[in-house]
């Protein structure tokens, strides 16, 4: 399905019954909405879920305007918009996270609650963007394919990448379908990206933290420091999993979300 949201086309699923709660899950760099496929199969049966791509990422087109986390919290606004969705629960991981967290502090009557899966409300050190800014001279460079194996051995620990060899082979197909525009301009938006700790605090609405216990790009300490400043935060740790537990430890992460879920009442 697809829809036009600040002026590029959006590329969206929805499953589940119209009449029930919505859940929108957000994913990460440089991924696409299928990652969520587990999630939509968990929760289709009590929920409306619905999933996206990102502007640029998947069949989302990638539109004029120069990427931001706050354009992108934007086009999450639009969705909804779209689709006349006045409240929905969102769950964002890592990127997702970022975009989610900008969303809720600017828009807060948008959402009834907060899931959030490896992510970090810090802005990037200056360490964090000179990487960044490698990694971009790199793909112009030596294009996807390298980046890709970096980041595949910084994604997931060495068990997963040993036994889980479909996962990995799914993981790198979707980091190497997205386009070089698109990962050197979302590289730049991450490096650019505001800080969101200093309105933490102000989230009024039920919040998950989930994180993978090996998650080495956004770890465990990013993860108790959302949860010592959100006032209504539950903390989960995922046991053996890297930065993608929602595929990594399917059940682990299902069970967490459809527990938090049924805790809202909704
Ligand atoms: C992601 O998974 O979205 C990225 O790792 C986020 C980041 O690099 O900051």
């Amino acid at each position: 399905m697809e829809v036009i949201v600040n002026g590029h086309i959006m590329r969206y699923t929805e499953a589940g019954s119209a009449d029930r709660p919505v859940v929108i899950f957000i994913h990460g760099f440089p991924f696409n909405q299928s990652m969520w496929h587990p999630q939509i199969e968990a929760l289709r049966g009590s929920f409306r879920v619905i999933t996206y791509d990102i502007r640029g990422h998947g069949d989302s087109e990638f539109g004029r305007d120069e990427l931001s986390i706050a354009l992108f919290a934007e086009d999450l606004i639009g969705l909804m918009d779209e689709l006349e969705i006045p409240k929905a629960i969102v769950c964002g991981l890592s990127m997702g996270g970022y975009i989610a967290l900008r969303a809720i502090t600017v828009y807060p009557d948008r959402f009834s609650a907060l899931i959030l899966s490896d992510t970090q409300c810090v802005a990037d050190s200056p360490e964090a963007r000179t990487k960044r800014i490698a990694a971009i001279e790199n793909i112009k460079k030596h294009g996807v394919e390298e980046y890709a194996m970096q980041s595949l051995n910084n994604l997931l620990p060495p068990e997963t990448l040993n036994a889980q060899i479909d996962l990995v082979t799914r993981i790198k197909d979707m980091i190497l379908s997205t386009s070089r525009q698109t990962l050197c301009d979302t590289l730049m938006a991450l490096a650019n990206r505001e800080e969101t700790c200093t309105r933490l605090s102000n989230i009024q609405v039920p919040a998950l933290i989930l994180v993978g216990s090996e998650d080495k790009i956004t770890p465990l300490a990013a993860a108790n420091r959302m949860y010592s400043q959100i006032p209504n935060a539950k903390m989960h740790v995922i046991e053996g999993a890297g930065h993608l537990p929602n595929m990594e430890k399917t059940e682990a992460f299902n069970g967490y979300v459809v527990e938090f879920l049924r805790s809202l009442h909704v």
